[in-house]
């Protein structure tokens, strides 16, 4: 913390019901012997949490406590404790300090790095909210060992997803240790997060605000998004729905680009796990949903294709036959 420019004094824990009882003792106590004084604030684990009332009780808390502009908000979870704690971080005083200590497998690769901070909305996910670039981002690995298997495959599909945009020789590392990988191995693992990790701050640090190249790490989410509409938040995991999404990413790219191998790559996303079953979601409704995803950006529909392995870029230039065959081929009724 010191490294990171934070002076000691007071800081705010904000953790989850699930991950406070595993690792916010042992923070604290590290913190109590660098001289900190922490205060812990646990919200209920789990995506509703990402709202206005648990946001408000983090303003109570720490503005009853007495902090001032120096005050770090520490964020010790998931994505959701990422997010909230976060956006907390930049509101408060008009920005806080926030050190992020992610927990999961999504918030190590993905969420607790570039700065996007924010909860949700009754009309859609991460409406509301900032970008708030953490001063500091620890990720301890070995935290992962407690992490749900589901919430772990999950994660997977993120890490998978910035070696198919931007690192082909992550992705044939992923292949060829994929058993060990859904194992957990860590001598396999903890290379795979650094790397993942590595691309997202490699990708933000050139485009912080989404200005353009940032936009390919939504790779898969166009349909992804879908899925998770139609399906109803909470049957398919986030992950879950980015793995299929990719899929049909995956099958567009290759109407672009018909030298990319697709079946090599699909075979890979075959091994993610996922749970529910796409073939029960109406192709028309998923078509629909893309198109009110669009809506709320307020943009034409895009999609992020990939020109070649680990090489990604945006077009709109796609064919509604093209999409809906993609949407047919991750459901595996096609070829
Ligand atoms: N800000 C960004 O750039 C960004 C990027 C991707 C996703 N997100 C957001 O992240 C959220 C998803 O993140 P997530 O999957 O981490 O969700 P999450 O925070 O809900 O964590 C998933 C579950 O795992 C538990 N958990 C976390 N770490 C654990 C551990 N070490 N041991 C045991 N249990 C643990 C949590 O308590 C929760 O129940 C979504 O809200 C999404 O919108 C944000």
């Amino acid at each position: 913390m010191a490294a990171a420019g934070l002076r000691r004094g007071r800081c705010l824990i904000v953790t989850d019901d699930h991950v406070g009882p595993l690792y916010a003792d042992r923070l604290e106590q590290a913190l109590l012997g660098a001289g900190w004084s922490p205060r812990r604030y646990t919200v209920p684990a789990g995506e509703s949490t990402k709202s206005l009332p648990h946001l408000q009780k983090i303003y109570d808390v720490a503005l009853s406590w007495g902090i001032d502009r120096r005050t770090p908000v520490i964020a010790l979870g998931g994505g959701v404790v990422g997010d909230l704690a976060g956006f907390a971080a930049a509101t408060l005083l008009r920005g806080l300090p926030l050190v992020q200590l992610p927990t999961s497998l999504i918030a190590q690769v993905d969420s607790a790095i570039g700065g996007k901070t924010g909860i949700n909305h009754v009309v859609g996910k991460n409406l509301i909210g900032a970008f708030h670039q953490p001063a500091l981002v620890c990720a301890d690995p070995e935290t992962l060992a407690t992490l749900p298997p589901r919430e772990w495959t999950s994660g997977l599909a993120e890490a998978v997803k910035h070696a198919f945009i931007a690192d082909a020789d992550l992705l044939a590392y992923v292949e060829q240790h994929m058993p060990a990988i859904l194992e957990r191995d860590p001598s396999v693992t903890h290379p795979l997060i650094c790397r993942a990790a590595a691309i997202k701050a490699a990708v933000v640090g050139e485009d912080e605000r989404e200005a353009g190249r940032r936009a390919i790490l939504n790779f898969g989410h166009t349909f992804g998004h879908a899925i998770e509409r139609v399906a109803g938040y909470g049957v398919f995991t986030h992950g879950e729905a980015v793995a299929l999404g990719m899929r049909a990413a995956l099958y567009l790219s290759r109407c672009l680009h018909p030298d990319l191998p697709l079946e090599r790559a699909d075979r890979l996303l075959r091994q993610i796990p996922v749970q529910g079953r796409l073939a029960d979601l109406p192709i028309p409704a998923l078509m629909q949903a893309m198109h009110a995803d669009k809506k709320v950006d307020g943009r034409t529909l895009r999609f992020v294709v990939l020109r070649r392995l680990g090489e990604a870029y945006v077009t709109a230039d796609v064919s509604h036959d093209d999409v809906e065959a993609a949407w047919l081929f991750a459901r595996g009724e096609l070829d």
